[in-house]
Order: C-alpha cells, then structure tokens, then sequence
C-alpha cells in the first residue's frame, strides 16, 4: 500500500498538460472488439484502469502493442472465448461494456456484474432493456450476466433515465445491428461523442452523438486500418482547476477542451476566481477567497457529478454557507467523513451537503474512499496548513496519470510513500 504525504498551503503555480479522456478510453477499448480488422489508438492515459483494460482484452485474444505509454497499436481477427469471466472483470465497472461489444459482434456474451465505485445502487436495467429492445435475451444468474442473440435488429429506445453506460452499451450492441437504432433520451457526455467518433472512423454510421437522439444505422463490418486519438480528460482539467484556486495558485491548464468544461468554469467565476479560456487551455488564478456557490450536479451539459468532490473542498474554504446537491447518484459523500478531519464544516442533509467556509483547512491522516474522492482529499491536503497524509492511492491511480509528479510541476509539496 501507499499513501501520499503533503505539506500543504502552497500555492500551484505553472502549467499543466491534460491526458486523454479515461472514461472515453474505457469505452473505446472494448469498442475494439467490434474492428475486425487493425487499428491505432493514440493519447491513451497511462492509469491503472486502461492498463487493466488492455490486459482483459489481451486475454480475450486481441493482439495489442504498447508503441508508447500512451499509444497502443490493435491487431483483432477473432477472440477466444466471449466468456469474460476473469477477477479483473469483476472489480472493473467498465467491464460490462465487454457486454455490448461481444454481444454486437458474437450475439454472445458472459459478463460478471461490475463492481465500481460504491455511490448507492447502481442499476443496470437500461441496459438490458436496451439489449432486450435488439433482440437479444438477457439474464442475470449468480453474478454473471449472460446475453444472446440470434440476430441483433435495430429498433427505437428511449431510456427512463439519462443514462452514460446505458447510451455506450447500447451504441457498441447496435453498430454491427440490422437496420436503425435510436437512442433517445441519449446521455451527451464528450466520451459518448468520442465513441461515436472512433466508432465512424472504424467504419460504423453513426449520426447524433452529443445530442438526445443518436441514430446508428447497422453495417456489416468495421473494417478499422485507422488510427485514432482519444479526448483530453475534461474531469483531470477540473481537478486542476479546482486545485489552483483552492490552493489560491495561478495555472494554466493546457491541452483541454475548455467547451466541455463551461458549467465549471461559470461556477468558479461567480465565486470570484479567474477563469480565461485560450484555445485548448485554461488559465485559473485565485488571490482572494473564494465566495459561496449553490451547484448541483446534473448529466452532461450540467456540472458534472466526477467533480462534486473536487469542489466541495473549494466550497469548504470559501466565504459563507454553499449548498452542494447531488443530482445523478445515490450517494457520493463518503469522502465528507475524511474532509471533516481536515476540519471542513459540512452537514449532509438528503442529497445536499451545507458546506460552511472555514477560513483554513488544516492537515490530518485521511483515507480515499473512491477516485474522485481521493482526488477532493489531495486538494484538500494541498491546501490545508501543515501536514495532510492520504491513504488508499489505488483510487487514484485508476484515473489520474502522474498526478504527483504533474502536482510537484505546480510546486506541490508532495511525496509517495509506501506503507508497512
Ligand atoms: C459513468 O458511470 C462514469 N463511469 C462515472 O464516472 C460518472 O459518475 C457517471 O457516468 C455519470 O457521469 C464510467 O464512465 C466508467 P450512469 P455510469 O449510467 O455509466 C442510474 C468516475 O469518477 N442508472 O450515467 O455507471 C444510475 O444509478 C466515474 O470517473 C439507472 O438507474 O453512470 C445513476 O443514478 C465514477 N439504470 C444514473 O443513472 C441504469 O441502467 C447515472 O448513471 C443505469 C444507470
């Protein structure tokens, strides 16, 4: 195990390069199963999920060659099996996008139920009421979900809720499908549009993605011979603007989409930060403290619910009483617990925390309780007065690429240490 030691109340200063988008990657590596044919992906994030990803694929069968930490080059005939019942699955929420891959290409898939994040419940029925909806029949028997098909057959679905792993399974189903398929009520997220994208480069006939209704019109066969370069990771751009001003810094976050970032940027500057938008960067700078804000967090294009955390540690250090709602899971406050020990005054109230600003953080011993958490707790550290100790760092590391040494770039007084 590690934990990450931080000396905390410095400033970040600097610049900062964006990686490729995880929850895009996630999405696009099982999309490769549906190529039959090569292909190239560039801009891949270096992170603990993608590695796992690529090595549940590898043991599929798919032949794939690291050209760098960040470019892979796919060679995919046939699989082995379309049983993916490997440990690795089990732990993996993104997973169960093997479902709809394996299913649109094979008509046969067996999946164990994703495990993930723990934010409450977390559903799977839109997918399988989409599955269903093509004509594959579904069932769920201890842990493992199995889906069939004789023929997948275009239809229209409409989701009951707006769903983002619901549009990517039912997308990767219906690509290789015969006739059309509607997705409506369809999640708008940038990683959808992306799928979309690499899935159009590789062949598919994809229209829509980024708005409610996305139409894919089934073909053949991807072919693929194509490289393709993966999103920056918009919620990596967030957490480093959120981390700039609540450490009162000045940085430029580079390599960003700053459209896929607007409900972010329009809360940090109603709370008094500066934001200026330059291209593919971002510049944030903090010198007074931040005032109170009311956010709630809402499927694409609202504020983001991956960066709630982030900004309940701004919230816990700006002037006056926020309230921070949580609009799309269950529960996403395990992290308030261990944001309290830094001395955070948040009440948790139904889906709302009422977050009263402190004026300073001060360090203690906290335990990262999910990726995004974690992310919140090293903000946090960063910018408490003495010394913040973090444990857990595998969260972390699933999503976020070089965050110490990308931190340490900033100034960041931080260090990885293992744990006896
Ligand atoms: C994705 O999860 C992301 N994960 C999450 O990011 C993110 O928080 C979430 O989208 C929302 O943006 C990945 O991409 C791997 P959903 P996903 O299906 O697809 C309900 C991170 O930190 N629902 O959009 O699992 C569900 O309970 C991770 O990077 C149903 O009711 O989320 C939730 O309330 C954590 N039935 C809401 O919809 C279903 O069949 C949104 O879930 C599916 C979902």
């Amino acid at each position: 195990m590690e934990k990450f030691i931080i000396n905390g109340g410095k400033p970040l200063k600097g610049e900062v390069n964006i990686c490729g988008a995880k929850n895009a990657a996630i999405a696009i590596l099982p999309a490769i199963l549906l190529v039959k044919g090569t292909c190239r992906i560039e801009n891949l994030p270096n992170i603990s999920d993608v590695k796992k990803y690529i090595e549940v694929l590898q043991e599929l069968g798919v032949k794939i060659t690291y050209e760098s930490p960040n470019e892979i080059f796919v060679e995919n005939t046939e699989v082995n099996s379309t049983k993916c019942l490997f440990e690795k699955c089990r732990k993996m929420r993104a997973s169960y996008y093997l479902l709809g891959s394996l299913l649109g290409r094979y008509k046969s898939v067996e999946v164990p139920f994703p495990g993930g994040c723990d934010f409450g419940t977390r559903p799977i029925d839109q997918h399988i009421k989409g599955f269903t909806a093509l004509n594959a029949q579904v069932t769920l028997e201890d842990g493992i979900i199995k889906a069939n098909a004789k023929k997948l057959v275009g239809t229209s679905i409409y989701l009951d809720v707006v769903s983002v792993g619901a549009t990517i399974n039912i997308l990767l189903a219906s690509v290789l499908a015969e006739g059309t398929t509607f997705i409506e009520n369809a999640a708008k997220e940038p990683h959808i549009v992306d799928l979309a994208n690499f899935l159009n480069a590789m062949g598919a006939n994809i229209k829509g993605a980024g708005t409610d209704t996305i139409k894919i019109q089934g073909v053949k066969e991807l072919p693929g011979n194509t490289a393709y370069s993966i999103i920056p990771d918009q919620i990596e751009a967030g957490t480093f603007m959120i981390a700039a001003a609540a450490t009162g810094g000045d940085v430029i976050v580079k390599n960003c989409i700053p459209k896929h970032l607007d409900s972010l940027t329009s809360k940090l500057i109603e709370m008094g930060i500066t934001v200026e938008e330059m291209g593919d960067s971002i510049h944030v700078k903090c010198d007074k403290r931040p005032q109170k804000a009311t956010i709630k967090t809402l499927p694409y294009p609202g504020f983001p619910t991956d960066m709630q955390p982030q900004m309940a540690v701004l919230l816990s250090i700006a002037n006056g009483t926020s309230i921070l709602t949580e609009g799309v899971w269950e529960n996403r406050f395990q992290y308030v617990s261990e944001l309290q020990k830094l001395g955070a005054n948040i009440r948790i109230e139904g889906r709302s925390a009422i977050i009263e600003g402190v004026k300073n953080l001060t360090g203690s011993f906290v335990n990262s309780p999910d990726l995004r958490g974690g992310a919140a707790l090293i903000i946090a550290g960063l910018a408490a007065k003495n010394v913040t100790e973090v444990y857990n760092l595998d969260h972390v590391d699933r999503g976020y690429e070089n965050f110490e040494q990308k931190l340490k770039n900033l100034g960041a007084k931080i260090e990885r240490v293992k744990v006896e």
